[in-house]
């Protein structure tokens, strides 16, 4: 069968800073997906959209087009309301394990589908797989199951959602055309619209730990995502949160399920509670729930019940030990003062040297690796006191991890501190 265009032409189109129709665009991701295009060229169109831009109409077609390429979830016939949030990701994020339990009390259903870490911000399922028995990998019909009887999952994405973006989104890895909001825009959005939620919740972040570092830029990515979900039927709205310090006292994956579990126990350092309830006060306002007490929920237990029932139905205990390093070392600060600054990309890069996160997609990850962090920007410290303990399973992998630390953090006079900017910047929708 003749093809209906030459890629050559498309790829010259967007060189040329010109517009590809809705046929194009239809016809390029169905060619790629079933390999008439090759990656050479595919990776020539990522450049050129990387330097280029694409119109709105553009993001949308290239997103649905994605959608297209696999198969759509379908969860109508739960009978309640279905929500999800997404995170672009930053350090110490854990977010999502008090969020779901939380949210799913009030009677939504959450489907949390969710990745693994690369590079130094950490994946929800590698945090999970701390915990003993339990599992990542469901089919549809489990998910429907469990959505049903007990309101939430956490599970990977199955193979069959958006595989265009599978394919896309590696290739552009390892072609410097990650950081391209159109291309990242339809990538996260086209898997959450054929998740086929309802309602989603975006935490873009912005500052050094995150994706964009500037906010300005943070803005421009959560508000093409948000037209892009409301565009397809879904109830989208972003929260631009702060990712300059790392969130909370966690970086690692079985410590970052620990505090998960303080939180949920209704204690848990300040920021994680805040956000946790920012975004499950987000979620249930779109679910048809303005008013819902989510503080409450947290505090009475009723998250931490769902929590468990969640983690038993992925075949885990949820009191089963999670795994402890072998070795340990903990810097103590050098001078008397208060804690200036605690620089979320360093201490990131650290935990991920240490073991925490993988380099390479099929790597295995140490669940006992991160570190835990003792002080937090704006608390005195005295000389001597400990700062941070880093955790691990190899001694060699320390000093890698202290490089990255130099100059990571400070100490100073009081009148140096300048408090922290807001941890919810503003809300899109
Ligand atoms: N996450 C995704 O799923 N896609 C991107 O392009 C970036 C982050």
């Amino acid at each position: 069968m003749a093809e209906k265009f030459d890629v050559v032409d498309l790829i010259r189109t967007k060189r040329d800073k010109g517009s590809l129709t809705t046929a194009e665009i239809n016809w390029l991701i169905d060619a790629y997906t079933r390999g008439y295009v090759g990656d050479e060229q595919m990776a020539a169109f990522a450049m050129a959209v990387t330097l280029n831009g694409m119109t709105r109409d553009e993001v949308r077609d290239l997103t649905l087009a994605m959608i297209a390429s696999g198969e759509r979830m379908d969860f109508s016939s739960l009978g309640k309301p279905t929500v999800d949030k997404h995170s672009t990701g930053g350090v110490g994020d854990k977010i999502t394990l008090p969020l779901m339990p939380l949210v799913a009390s009030f009677g939504v259903a959450v489907p949390q589908l969710s990745g693994r870490g690369l590079g130094h911000t950490g994946g929800t399922l590698d945090k999970l797989e701390s915990i003993p028995g339990w599992r990542a990998s469901l089919t549809n019909d489990e998910i429907f199951a469990q959505l049903s009887s007990v309101g939430g999952v956490i599970c990977a994405a199955g193979s069959g959602l958006a595989p265009a973006d599978k394919k896309l989104y590696a290739l552009r890895d390892i072609t410097g055309t990650v950081e391209a909001i159109p291309l990242i825009a339809s990538s996260i959005m086209s898997k959450k619209i054929a998740e086929g939620t309802d309602s989603l919740v975006l935490d873009v972040k912005f500052g050094s730990g995150a994706f964009m570092q500037d906010i300005a830029l943070s803005r421009e990515l959560a508000q093409t995502m948000v037209d892009l979900g409301n565009d397809a039927g879904v109830r989208t709205t972003a929260l631009l949160t702060n990712m300059h310090v790392p969130l909370g006292l966690a970086i690692g994956n079985a410590n970052e399920v620990r505090e998960s579990v303080e939180v949920l126990a209704g204690g848990g350092p300040a920021d994680v509670v805040e956000l946790t309830l920012a975004l499950a006060s987000e979620m249930l306002r779109l679910a048809g729930q303005p008013d819902a007490d989510v503080a409450a929920a947290l505090k009475d237990g009723r998250a931490m019940d769902t929590w468990r029932r969640v983690i038993e139905a992925q075949g885990g205990d949820p009191d089963g030990a999670l795994p402890t390093p072998r070795e340990t070392m903990t810097v103590t600060a050098p001078s008397s003062g208060v804690l200036l600054r605690q620089d979320a990309l360093s201490f990131g890069i650290a935990a991920w040297r240490l073991g925490a996160g993988r380099a390479r997609a099929a790597d295995p990850v140490v669940h006992a690796a991160g570190i835990d962090l003792l002080a937090k920007p704006g608390d005195t410290v005295v000389e001597g006191q400990p700062l941070f303990t880093l955790s691990g399973d190899d001694p060699a992998r320390f000093e890698r991890a202290l490089e990255s630390l130099e100059g990571a953090w400070s100490i100073g006079p009081a009148s140096d501190y300048f408090g922290e900017a807001p941890l919810v910047a503003e809300r899109i929708s």
